[in-house]
């Protein structure tokens, strides 16, 4: 059982005021999660102390950067069980999807080879695939999701041909919340020769992932959905992969020599990605995220979100003006108040300074599943609280009512 109580106190963001004079319901921690005061501080601390540049200098200042730059690769291997050579600095799951995309992808799909994707991934998952696939000429095809929207077995031997070259889904999806059976996955795709590519930007954050026993063939996940800074993300590849996969960047730091004629020859994984200046304080940063939330223990962390998500559900449940669109999931709940715009019911929670979000957020092509343009989405972290549950609930009761909050 954690002691949320206590937890909150290392958040100064949660003890503090909104704009509108209310304590902070933040419930929008699949957009980005809060920072403790440990994290704040380690970014601060080499900003103030030692902010050097990383793998450039032959001096003290630069090896004190060097040492707690690379820390941070240990403190992933370790979150999610790899070597440390498999972990790739990224700016975000964005940017490590599009490496996967265009430095694997790009290289190795060819003319009518086939890539499935869910209609239920996030924007960053699909339009990297797009592009690729209309380089080369491949094609994207999909898995059908259940009539819950989740990702089956079934389902995906059935979306598998042999043509099939590549599966990019995400574990947890940004919407609808559903843990997908990624073990099962790869093992029906490495039988057949498939390459999996896993978007943890949803699950990495909240639940232990080991990507040994999973055997996903590359992982992608962003420092700042797990207490960490913005701008620092992680590619995680099976080593042998990363070896065959190409830089999207080429600078200064990836390259061990290279002459006038043109003749590059470049570092190996992971170093070869790393061109240029990284976000040092970023990579810090998260190192402090990881040994937070590591402290905590990933396994209390997701319990702790299951129980918010039941409480959740159970209430709104109870309540007649609600449309709930993923009731069993894991993750986000999506849900609308009846007769309500998204946005307009996300406006009236901020009046109560409670965070949500409204729209299609970055799942554009999850309407043709969903039926519906837009939703509400509240996606909680372990920081938040039954009491804040409580207080959510009552502002969804005053559901349609809520030009009279406004203007009554
Ligand atoms: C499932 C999923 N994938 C990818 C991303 C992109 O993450 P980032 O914006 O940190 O690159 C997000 C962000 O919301 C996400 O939820």
């Amino acid at each position: 059982m954690l002691d949320v109580e206590k937890i909150r106190q290392d958040f100064p963001m949660l003890n503090g005021t909104t704009m509108h004079g209310k304590p902070l319901i933040y419930f929008d921690n699949g957009a980005t999660t809060l920072k403790p005061q440990c994290v704040i501080d380690a970014v601060c601390d080499y900003l103030t102390n030692y902010s050097g540049n990383a793998h450039r200098g032959d001096y003290d200042l630069s090896h004190d950067v060097d040492t707690r730059f690379e820390h941070t690769r240990d403190l992933v291997a370790k979150l999610i069980n790899c070597d440390r050579k498999e972990v790739v600095y990224t700016y975000g799951s964005t940017d490590s999807l599009n490496l996967v995309a265009f430095g694997y992808g790009a290289l190795h799909l060819q003319k009518d080879d086939e890539v499935l994707l869910t209609v239920a991934e996030h924007a960053s998952n699909t339009l990297p695939w797009f592009e690729v696939c209309q380089q080369t000429g491949s094609v994207i095809n999909y898995i059908d999701l259940d009539n819950e929207g989740r990702l089956t077995i079934e389902n995906v031997k059935k979306a598998i041909t042999d043509k099939t070259k590549i599966i990019s889904i995400a574990q947890v999806t940004n919407v609808l919340g559903y843990d997908g059976p990624i073990k099962e996955i790869c093992k029906l795709a490495h039988d057949r020769g498939i390459i999996v590519c896993v978007d943890g930007a949803q699950s990495v954050p909240h639940q232990s992932v080991d990507v040994k026993d999973l055997d996903v063939d590359f992982l992608a996940f962003s420092g700042h959905k797990m207490c960490g800074p913005t701008g620092v993300g992680i590619l995680y590849g099976k080593y042998d992969l990363l070896q065959e996969t190409s830089p999207t960047r080429l600078g200064g730091g990836s390259n061990s020599r290279y002459n006038s004629c043109g003749s590059v020859k470049l570092k190996n994984a992971p170093t070869k990605f790393e061109a240029g200046t990284p976000n040092i304080e970023g990579v810090i940063g998260l190192g402090a995220a990881i040994e937070y939330l590591m402290q905590i223990g990933m396994d209390n962390i997701h319990e702790q979100e299951l129980k918010l998500r039941a409480y959740a559900i159970k209430k709104m449940q109870e309540l007649d003006n609600l449309e709930i669109y993923n009731p069993n999931g894991q993750g986000a709940i999506a849900f609308n108040i009846k007769g309500v715009f998204s946005q307009d019911a996300a406006s009236l929670f901020n009046t109560y300074g409670i965070a949500v979000r409204a729209g299609q957020h970055c799942a554009k092509i999850l309407d043709e599943f969903l039926n519906v343009s837009q939703t509400l989405r509240v996606s909680f972290y372990f920081y938040n609280t039954f009491d804040e549950i409580d207080q959510f609930i009552e502002v969804c009761k005053k559901g349609d009512d809520f030009l009279y909050a406004f203007f009554g």
